[in-house]
């Protein structure tokens, strides 16, 4: 590495002394390298890809996806059963959905988280049982609710006062009992980026566990003493109240999720504490026994060097070992479980290709005044096909694709072709410096929250995703746009 890269580059990444091996914490054994040092996804050499389906493109590994859901079922239902309780693993679409994706996640015995009535949409067309269905979301509408009473969802996770309020109208209205469970923040502070991290007090998601938090219910001062409840309670035992008085709902139990990307496992165990022990308040203040709890999903995975993700058993393991011991120190039986991965399942499962367009050298000047020389490739997607860097300031890798990168590897940023500078896809990464226009790039671990947050920025088309399968020749699972569904909606001259 020369001493100028040294200044331009974090201290995690490190100069690849075989820049053809892939990192294995980043990438899953699905993807290989050939003998002629092409990458390949579960066999199929990525040219072959490329010249089918085109770039930029999404390729999702079907076997990856059931491999990694499967372990996340057997490791949490393993944990939980050397403790004696029972287990949901539901996997959150919200990460990456396509009918496929539903179909494959119900058929490794996954139950389904969806976000809002399009996710459920798809879920419903994928053929996944109501009763294998949450529905989550701070803000649902009306339709949104009844199509998911409708379909017999399994639950309905609500966020709010409001929502407990207006799940109980529609179910009466509609003449049925609504399944609920209700989110709340344990005001736990997750080490994440500020926008997915949900449980601290100060954002939009759950209900707050918070003595005196009542008064901000926006329930008279009779309605209160109606319920039995001061204003010195909290917040989501008001919505507990109101949700047990509700003839229309079934209160299934708490919810929490404490934020996404995360790898220690304290956050988790500390909001499992304090949501249990809150149940458990809940349970003997109402005479009941709330059967359920969901900790949510949130588990992290490797993007760059140096991140360590930990294995579902280890994660399943440390979480049933925390919830058991929370329960015993409470004097409770453990509660039915549930956990939502997305990214830990669908993340690692998917890759982006890109072509290498531009290759510019910019001159940029260092701490110390001197001139220094920073390698800019451009590719042929961007921000619109990987929101995640210019939101969260996720940082990503990228390999050189369709030869072997050997040589001599130059400390290069990955730029998209959009109208931003903040368009960056990899912000450090070495890659050859015989790089050239045409080459294919490979961005790994872009199968969450990049297809689910694409956009047709600069009017730019999303990708297809195509899905690969050991031993199988890979298929379209969601085409590309076309200029035709850029312009299908614009009403033309008015
Ligand atoms: C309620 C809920 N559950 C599960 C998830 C999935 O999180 P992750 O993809 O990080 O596992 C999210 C992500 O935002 C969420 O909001």
């Amino acid at each position: 590495m020369g001493a100028e890269a040294a200044l331009l580059k974090p201290d995690w990444l490190t100069y690849p002394e075989n820049p053809a091996e892939l990192n294995r914490t980043i990438w899953l054994d699905n993807f290989q390298r050939d003998e002629s040092g092409e990458l390949t996804v579960d066999g199929c050499p990525v040219t072959e890809l490329t010249e089918k389906f085109g770039t930029p493109e999404y390729v999702f590994s079907e076997s990856a996806f059931r491999a990694r859901a499967g372990e996340f079922r057997d490791a949490f239902s393993q944990a939980f059963e050397e403790h004696g309780a029972e287990v949901s693993v539901y996997y959150a679409g919200k990460s990456f959905l396509s009918t496929a994706v539903a179909h494959w996640a119900h058929e490794e015995g996954l139950n389904l988280d969806t976000a809002s009535g399009g996710e459920l949409a798809v879920a419903m067309r994928a053929g996944v049982p109501g009763e294998k269905i949450a529905l989550h979301g701070n803000n649902k509408s009306v339709a949104e609710i009844r199509r998911a009473l409708d379909y017999g969802v399994g639950r309905i996770v609500a966020d709010s006062i409001p929502e407990v309020q207006l799940i109980a109208q529609i179910a009466t209205e509609m003449g049925k009992i609504a399944p609920v469970m209700l989110r709340v923040t344990p005001g736990v502070h997750a080490s994440t980026h500020d926008f997915i991290a949900t449980a601290h007090e100060d954002q939009k998601f759950g209900q707050s566990m918070a003595a005196g938090t009542a008064r901000l219910a926006g329930v008279s001062a009779e309605e209160l003493e109606s319920l039995e409840l001061r204003e010195d309670d909290a917040y989501a035992t008001v919505a507990v109240a109101l949700a047990l008085r509700a003839e229309s709902i079934d209160l299934r139990g708490l919810h929490c999720h404490i934020g996404s990307q995360i790898f220690e496992a304290e956050g988790f165990s500390k909001a499992a504490e304090k949501v249990l022990g809150y149940m458990q308040e809940l349970n003997r203040r109402f005479e009941v026994e709330l059967p359920e709890i969901d900790l949510g999903g949130g588990y992290g995975i490797g993007y760059i060097e140096g991140e360590q993700p930990r294995a579902a058993a280890d994660v399943a393991t440390e979480l049933a070992d925390s919830v058991s011991k929370t329960c015993a120190n409470l004097g409770m039986e453990i509660p039915h479980l549930s956990f939502e991965p997305g990214r830990s399942i669908s993340g690692p499962s998917g890759i982006t290709l890109y072509t290498v367009g531009t290759i510019k050298n910019v001159a940029i000047e260092d701490e110390h005044g001197e001139t220094r020389v920073r390698r800019y490739v451009s590719v042929d997607g961007g921000m619109s096909d990987n929101a995640r860097p210019v939101l969260y300031d996720a940082d990503y890798t990228a390999v050189l694709a369709n030869r072997a990168p050997a040589g001599e590897q130059v400390l290069s940023r990955v730029v998209g072709k959009h109208c931003e500078s903040g368009d960056i896809v990899v912000r450090y990464t070495y890659l050859p410096e015989d790089l050239k226009a045409g080459d294919i790039l490979a961005v790994p671990a872009t199968g969450a929250y990049c297809y689910a947050l694409s956009s047709n920025y600069n009017m730019l088309t999303r990708p297809p995703v195509v899905a690969t399968k050991a031993q199988q020749e890979p298929r379209l699972m969601i085409r590309g746009e076309t200029e035709e569904d850029l312009l299908a909606r614009d009403q033309g001259l008015l």
